[in-house]
């Protein structure tokens, strides 16, 4: 593999000419391409109570569409048509180790930007319409054609159906057409309008989906996180008081008051650093984080360094860390963690790969593999314990 999933195309060249501006179709961006969930795989995926699953049958005409949410019974499978319909599996690196490796590919983003891989199966005709994400979206080619056409910026205001429950752009028009084949990848930037449809059956799509919460969400999530920290005696306070013409007038002082109060929060990086670590790594399903928490003593940990046994990030699990004057803190699944000096190595080597067998014997290093074995975000490979 290159180190560049674009080709001749350079990373630095994509993000500059690209990324987040226009879209870019990739022609053989992984040859020789072995999808590593097959349909059946896909399909009993969607038959689990804890995965995320749509099936989504239109009439060939495109006039009428359903949707099913998952978990998807074996009848539901046994009663669809022959054609014109989609089955889309969300967050299967959450669940397949080697799909988890595929989206190692995208790490040129930040971790935090990365949301999931989400896989659909179609058959001919098959796909969800046409509609915008808002969100930059890879889509690889795993097996059989889709036509991807696409054009046009679209939003909230956007026209759209209201008698169907997916969305679909009415007036939507393509402004440009490719048949993508197995290897061939095209990325979307947010708000592009598209549609994407099988042309013949068997048609598998790989979607690396990002995330960027809207302004909405971060002051949701940061008044959330203040909630926490201030207390009921933090309170607006006027000591320079000036008598005033009339009662009613809100001043402009008091404007300034309330906004040297909002400063105060979020000009301090070390708070904002805090809560944004923390809001951004949160697991994608919060129900199920920590599943695979294990606790080993300390010694079980050093033997098993020792013996070189992979320590492995939990497939699904959000890492990112922030360093700031000689503080460091990693933030895993939500929860930061201050890291000392001797832990910085490891904490980084966790953010960065997905695999570590040569991790030092230390003590902080136990201390820290160890509270993160507790919350589930790292496991040992193939250690019976
Ligand atoms: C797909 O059908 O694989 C992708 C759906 C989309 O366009 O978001
Ligand atoms: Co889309």
């Amino acid at each position: 593999m290159s180190n560049s999933p674009f080709g001749d195309i350079s990373v630095k060249q994509f993000l500059e000419e690209y990324w987040q501006k226009k879209p870019l179709l990739v022609r053989n961006a992984f040859p020789d391409f072995e999808p590593p969930v097959s349909p059946d795989e896909l399909a009993g995926l969607a038959l689990e109570e804890d995965v995320e699953s749509r099936l989504i049958i239109q009439s060939p005409d495109g006039k009428d569409w359903q949707l099913k949410h998952g978990p998807l019974s074996e009848e539901s499978f046994s009663e669809l048509p022959d054609s014109h319909w989609t089955l889309l599996v969300q967050a299967v690196d959450h669940w397949v180790p080697e799909a988890s490796e595929l989206v190692e590919q995208f790490r040129f983003a930040p971790n935090w930007r990365l949301d999931d891989l989400m896989i659909s199966y179609a058959t001919d005709g098959g796909g969800v319409g046409p509609h915008y994400d808002n969100y930059d979206v890879f889509l690889i080619q795993a097996s059989g054609t889709r036509r991807w056409e696409f054009g046009g910026i679209y939003g909230e205001d956007s026209p759209r159906r209201d008698d169907v429950p997916v969305m679909i752009l009415p007036e939507w028009e393509a402004e440009q057409s490719f048949d993508l084949q197995p290897g061939d990848m095209l990325y979307l930037p947010p708000r592009v309008g598209h549609n994407g449809y099988a042309v013949g059956d068997d048609c598998m799509t790989y979607s690396v989906g990002f995330r960027a919460p809207s302004h909405q969400e971060i002051w949701e999530s940061f008044s959330n996180y203040l909630d926490n920290i201030t207390c009921a005696e933090d309170r607006y306070s006027d000591p320079d008081l000036q008598q005033q013409a009339n009662p009613g007038e809100i001043t402009a002082s008091a404007i300034q008051r309330v906004q040297n109060i909002l400063h105060e929060y979020i000009d301090s990086p070390e708070l904002l650093s805090h809560w944004f670590g923390q809001f951004m790594t949160d697991p994608k399903y919060p129900d199920l984080a920590g599943e695979q928490s294990s606790e080993l003593s300390d010694d079980e940990i050093r033997s098993l360094i020792e013996q070189g046994a992979p320590l492995c990030r939990t497939e699904g699990s959000r890492f990112a860390f922030y360093r700031q004057d000689g503080h460091f803190i990693l933030f895993a699944d939500g929860k930061g963690c201050a890291c000392s000096p001797e832990q910085t190595e490891l904490a980084e080597q966790l953010c960065a790969d997905l695999y570590h067998s040569d991790i030092k014997v230390t003590e902080d290093n136990i201390v820290l593999i160890k509270a993160l074995l507790l919350q589930g975000s790292v496991y040992f490979l193939d250690a019976d314990l």
